[in-house]
């Protein structure tokens, strides 16, 4: 199941032809992807200016400049989410000297994190390897596009980091049209490539009648057959979507259906049924895809970014828990259990529920499934370095978001692989089309 995101859809309008043909057919197809590289045109790319990049940016000058991206065959087969973290003293890529798009609460140097060990992996799939991310490349491929990010703060998580990523190449400017930083608008003037945030934690309409609550993290009403019209009106501007959720399915919460109660979770009232998180999550997730199945308009590609596990221990996140470790572990080390594990299963089945439909209806849907990687990452994370020690914040021990710079930058290359990939299947069933047409005719 974890290869299924990344498959183009199938063929099936071939019974017309021959055996024969679809022998030729195959052998045709092979050969030409074997020989022609992706090419995306070389065009000039910016200098990299010393007045935006301190001396303290190390890989600056080891970076290829070179356009030609390709995927081979073995990358086409590589299930590039299984594997394990390897050194790279190379990393990191930026600093918060270098990069302004830090959120504060992730910027760990900042609040005093003594080691950098952490930032000093990368990601090594057990049968190829997954390229260091190379802005170049990726601004090129997303020149004239769109991006989004919908979900929650980790997903503010990851745009900050690809900012960050981008940042030896060229910095955004903020085109936002609200002042609310829970909706903001990137614009790279170089590549006329947009990117933006929307702020919708249970992916579906949202409301929240009590600020304090059992747990004092407050109760929130979900509409789970009810589109977040503040992304769901936007589907349509966009040639990718990066969704994401599932950490806030575990706050207490009511569900409506149909405008009426149908249970809740943790809301210690006798008369509605308490259900588990994931009752929750499968629904709001059919509905943010049926959401995107709705837009006539929209030819994009949906990523998935599959959740990345917390990594509390000692005790749970407002019990003392914590995260203390400093290196990654291998990958017989640790399992995915728990409610981790019962996210983790309630998102791929309804991902490869809505993957099915999309294929039906000629719409890309992809996985990106990090939960592996990102669960072995339990030294990734602020800890208390996310604020000053005497400050009173809610989230003290922070075990849910990740460092900047630190292990989520290594969602930029698996979104940069996704993306050469989405190429190779689109020339792929260019080419396929082309030659069904040409044995036909
Ligand atoms: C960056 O981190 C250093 C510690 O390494 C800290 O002293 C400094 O205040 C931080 N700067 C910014 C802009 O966050
Ligand atoms: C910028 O990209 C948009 C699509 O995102 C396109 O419609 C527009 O023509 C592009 N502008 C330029 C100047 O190329
Ligand atoms: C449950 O009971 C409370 C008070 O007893 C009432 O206000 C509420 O409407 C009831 N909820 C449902 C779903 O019946
Ligand atoms: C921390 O903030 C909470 C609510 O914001 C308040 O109830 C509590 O008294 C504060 N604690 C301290 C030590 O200031």
């Amino acid at each position: 199941m974890k290869q299924s995101g990344v498959h183009g859809k199938n063929y099936q309008n071939t019974t017309h032809l021959t055996t024969s043909k679809i022998l030729l057919l195959i052998t045709l197809t092979l050969i030409t992807l074997t020989v022609i590289p992706l090419y995306f045109p070389f065009h000039k790319f910016p200098s990299l200016s010393s007045t935006t990049h301190s001396s303290t940016s190390p890989a600056t000058t080891t970076l290829p400049h070179h356009p030609l991206i390709t995927v081979d065959d073995n990358h086409y087969k590589c299930d590039v989410f299984s594997g394990e973290w390897v050194p790279n003293p190379e990393a990191p890529y930026y600093h918060n000297t270098t990069c302004w798009a830090i959120h504060e609460h992730q910027n760990c140097q900042k609040y005093g994190r003594p080691d950098s060990d952490f930032m000093k992996w990368r990601w090594k799939p057990d049968e190829c390897d997954l390229p260091i991310f190379n802005p170049y490349q990726f601004l090129e491929i997303v020149r004239d596009k769109s991006l989004a990010f919908v979900g929650d703060s980790v997903g503010r998580n990851h745009m900050q980091s690809l900012i960050c990523m981008l940042s030896r190449v060229e910095y955004p400017i903020d085109i936002s049209t609200t002042k609310d930083d829970d909706f903001k608008r990137w614009y790279y003037v170089s590549y006329n490539f947009t990117m933006a945030t929307y702020w919708s934690p249970f992916l579906v309409k949202f409301d929240q009648p009590d600020t304090d609550g059992p747990t004092h993290t407050g109760v929130f009403s979900l509409y789970l057959d009810e589109f977040d019209k503040k992304w769901t009106n936007h589907i349509d501007e966009f040639n990718y979507l990066v969704i994401n959720g599932g950490h806030w399915f575990s706050r207490p919460s009511f569900y409506y259906e149909n405008h009426r109660v149908v249970g809740c979770k943790f809301c210690q009232l006798e008369n509605v049924t308490d259900y588990p998180m994931t009752f929750g999550y499968r629904r709001a997730l059919r509905t943010a895809y049926k959401a995107i199945m709705s837009r006539k308009q929209f030819k994009g590609v949906t990523f998935l970014r599959t959740f990345a596990p917390m990594h509390f221990e000692g005790g749970d996140w407002n019990g003392g828990g914590d995260c203390i470790r400093k290196k990654p572990f291998k990958s017989n080390e640790i399992r995915l259990e728990g409610s981790n594990l019962e996210l983790y299963l309630a998102q791929m089945e309804e991902f490869d529920k809505a993957l099915k439909k999309a294929n039906e209806n000629g719409l890309k849907f992809r996985l990106m499934d990090i939960t592996q990687p990102m669960l072995l990452r339990p030294d990734g994370h602020p800890s208390k370095y996310g604020h000053w020690p005497n400050e009173n914040v809610t989230l003290y021990n922070d075990c849910v978001h990740w460092c900047l710079p630190g292990p989520i930058d290594t969602w930029s290359d698996f979104l940069l692989h996704m993306l050469k990939m989405e190429g190779r299947i689109t020339a792929q069933e260019k080419l396929v089309n082309q030659r069904k047409r040409k044995i036909a005719s």
